[in-house]
């Protein structure tokens, strides 16, 4: 084909209108670009007409042409790029004021609250932190805390036992044998976790809970050195203002044998439901460390001396926090621990 006859063949006005037709009529970038490599792209029909252009008239006209479609162009760009960021903004807008998604943090167990505050009073008193064995044997459950043959908790009926031999330990004492058996005095050890027994399920018992178990084997303990203890330990429990009394009792493994009570928390010696109007809340039991109990341990209860003290970390959760019931400690019902 005839160059003059490809310029003669483009209409340079009637293909300018069509194209600012086609760049006005583009709703979004994508059709603006359709339209422009339509037009303007190296394979229009400008394009091609502007490469076979040999006069000089024709190529002014097709030039012209050109830089007002290119013109058209950039005007529609930004009027097209305008609305897109109007749009953005006015759907895509940001309350900073709208409350923010709630994040559910969790939180801690009231036991291991609790378990937490224990283990940093002792271990603010030199006292090594240990976690024992659950499943214990007759030996060191009952026979070398001496307990006597003919005991009660050694009834299946009251403990639960794997076997013959075995059993889930019915309290934290074992932890005293299996540590004086490790290791020489002086001992300063509190054993923390879990203990069994075949306890009905009632609003304040259940089958397993927490204890916290304390030893010191060192020479010349006294039961001063004891009482003294238990009030630091008690104090951190409940705050400062807190009191300790002991009461006479007996335990298999120490002699003498003593329940400390700790003024209550509660109603501060007021009288309320938890002290039983008492003004006293039990706390577990104490005493010193059975001379039988050394020997069982290969240990010469003329030389050495000791006191042992064990606790429910339930019932000291239950006084720190006013809760009145053992059960909410196991149901691990959401709407209850999420309170702590
Ligand atoms: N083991 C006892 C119980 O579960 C509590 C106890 C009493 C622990 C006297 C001791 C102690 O260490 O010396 O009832």
């Amino acid at each position: 084909m005839e160059p003059d006859a490809t310029v003669a063949a483009v209409d340079a006005q009637a293909l300018e209108s069509e194209a600012r037709s086609a760049i006005a009529g583009a709703r979004t970038l994508d059709e603006l670009d359709e339209a422009r490599v339509r037009f303007l792209g190296r394979k229009s029909e400008l394009k091609q007409a502007l490469r076979a252009v040999r006069d000089r008239e024709s190529g002014m006209t097709l030039n012209a042409a050109r830089e007002r479609i290119e013109e058209a162009v950039a005007l529609k760009e930004e009027e097209l790029r305008r609305a897109e960021l109007e749009r953005a903004l006015s759907e895509e807008r940001v309350d900073v004021t709208f409350p923010g998604d709630d994040l559910h943090i969790g939180t801690l167990h009231p036991t291991t609250l609790t378990r937490r505050v224990i283990e940093d009073a002792f271990l603010g008193l030199g006292y090594e932190v240990l976690d024992d064995r659950e499943v214990e044997t007759v030996e060191y459950n009952f026979d070398k805390l001496a307990f006597p043959p003919a005991h009660p908790t050694r009834s299946p009926r009251d403990t639960f036992f794997l076997d013959d031999r075995r059993l889930l330990r019915t309290e934290t004492s074992p932890s005293q044998i299996h540590v004086m058996e490790a290791k020489p005095p002086p001992i300063y050890m509190v054993s923390i976790g879990r203990v069994y027994r075949r306890d009905e399920i009632t609003p304040t018992r259940f089958p397993v809970f927490h204890q916290f178990e304390g030893l010191a084997v060192d020479r010349e303990i006294t039961l001063a050195d004891l009482k003294g203890t238990l009030l630091h330990v008690m104090r951190a429990l409940y705050g400062e203002q807190r009191q300790v009394r002991f009461r006479t009792h007996f335990f298999p493994f120490t002699e003498p044998s003593i329940e400390p009570d700790v003024s209550c928390p509660i109603c501060d010696m007021q009288g309320c439901r938890t002290c039983k109007y008492t003004g006293w809340v039990e706390m577990g039991g104490a005493g010193m460390v059975d001379p039988q109990v050394f020997r069982n341990v290969g240990l010469d209860p003329e030389e050495w001396t000791g006191f042992a003290f064990g606790c429910g970390i339930e019932r000291s959760a239950q006084l720190r926090h006013g809760i009145s019931e053992i059960r909410p400690f196991w149901d691990n019902d959401l709407r209850v621990l999420r309170q702590f």
